[in-house]
């Protein structure tokens, strides 16, 4: 590993950084609805919807959220099903239920009050040190600086940090530089200002240098390395899985089971198995049906779906399941009802059309809409 070069924003450039960049931040900003209408509520809500997802796509869902759990303690105390099931569509749905957890520790530890500093904040569910300290700053004012990665990529720019920015050692590196460069007031907006110079100027492949209030104090812009910085380590591929998945239907109805593990847990999937190495992905369905009691005569491949996760690269064969009639008929399992009352089924048969009222991922969503393709052939 390269050592992370030392920083050359000196203690001498680093006072002009905040009065530049809050000035145009004042001109330039995004209208956002937690910006518009702050408290500390809102800064938690946004920062957990905007940990892996873009500001466009936060921003239905934050209103959604907000205008359904007005503050902390309507979100602490709906079920659970009910926040996952409105966070759908947003992706990584631990987020929601990290969120959930958090406002209800928040409630018993904290009698209902969001802290304000860094420790309590890092004791939550779901918080990093990023959200923790963009909580502090951008909701109590707390003198310290959110690292997230345009913030990362704006401070190793005018830094001239040329070491790989996804390191540990040079996030540290990153973070302290960023500290040096927090003014005295106004270190919430300061740390909005800086993710909004790296989301609309200082950006990745094309970055607006002419558009830039800091450009005249960037490192890299000295030095001809804006294209160099921010540098990455190397990164190993996705690792590649294979699973089988079954589309059973009734009755104008889908079977649906909940996952348990990963990152889909707590959302509603289609039955499915891993397709172990060499495997045979008809058998890992049948299997996957198997689990949930259910025998099918017969199974149709439809198609395959791929979905990225965050380490994975996820390719699912789905295949149509046909059961014996009497066997279908007599299951009785939960129709969506009895999910929105609040049971806790584990199985759920579902119009298509009542899916958002559940929580579901995209992935699901491609598998179902899937066309038959009469010349797919499982491998
Ligand atoms: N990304 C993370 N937090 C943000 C914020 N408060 N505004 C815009 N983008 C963000």
């Amino acid at each position: 590993m390269r050592a992370a070069s030392a920083p050359t924003p000196p203690a001498s450039r680093a006072p002009a950084i905040a009065p530049a960049l809050l000035r145009w931040y004042d001109r330039q900003r995004r209208d956002l609805p937690w910006r518009s209408q702050s408290s500390p509520y809102r800064t938690l809500l946004s920062e957990f919807m905007l940990q892996q997802t873009v500001v466009a796509t936060v921003v239905p869902f934050f209103e959604r959220f907000v205008a359904r759990f007005a503050d902390l303690g309507a979100l602490a105390a709906a079920p659970e099903d009910q926040v996952v099931a409105l966070w759908s569509g947003l992706g990584y749905y631990a987020r929601a239920r990290n969120l959930h957890r958090a406002a209800r520790a928040i409630v018993e530890r904290h009698g209902g009050e969001i802290p304000d500093d860094e420790t309590a904040l890092r004791a939550l569910p779901g918080i990093g040190p990023y959200t923790a300290a963009a909580v502090a700053a951008i909701g109590f004012g707390r003198r310290t600086f959110a690292l997230d990665g345009n913030a990362a990529r704006v401070i190793a720019r005018l830094g001239g940090v040329t070491a790989a920015i996804d390191k540990p050692a040079t996030r540290i590196l990153l973070r302290a530089i960023g500290l040096r460069c927090v003014p005295a007031r106004r270190s919430g907006d300061f740390a909005q200002a800086v993710m909004e110079l790296g989301a609309t100027v200082c950006l990745a492949r094309k970055p607006l240098c002419d558009a830039c209030p800091v450009s005249a104090l960037c490192a890299a812009r000295r030095d001809g390395k804006t294209l160099e910085i921010p540098a990455k380590a190397i990164r190993r591929p996705k690792r590649l899985v294979r699973v089988a998945s079954a589309r059973v239907r009734r009755q104008g109805r889908v079977l649906l089971v909940r996952g348990k593990t990963g990152l889909l847990a707590g959302t509603w999937m289609l039955p499915a198995a891993v397709v172990e190495e060499g495997g045979s992905s008809a058998a890992a369905a049948r299997s996957a049906l198997r689990e949930v009691g259910i025998v099918a005569r017969r199974l149709t491949p439809v198609g395959s779906v791929r979905h990225l996760f965050t380490h994975r690269d996820v390719r699912a064969e789905v295949f149509e399941a046909s059961l014996a009639a009497s066997r279908a008929a007599s299951r009785a399992w939960p129709a969506i009802g009895d999910v929105a009352a609040g049971a806790t089924a584990e199985q759920l048969w579902i119009e298509e059309g009542k899916l958002g009222e559940v929580p579901v991922s995209s992935f699901l969503r491609k598998q179902l809409a899937l066309k038959r393709d009469k010349s797919f052939e499982p491998p």
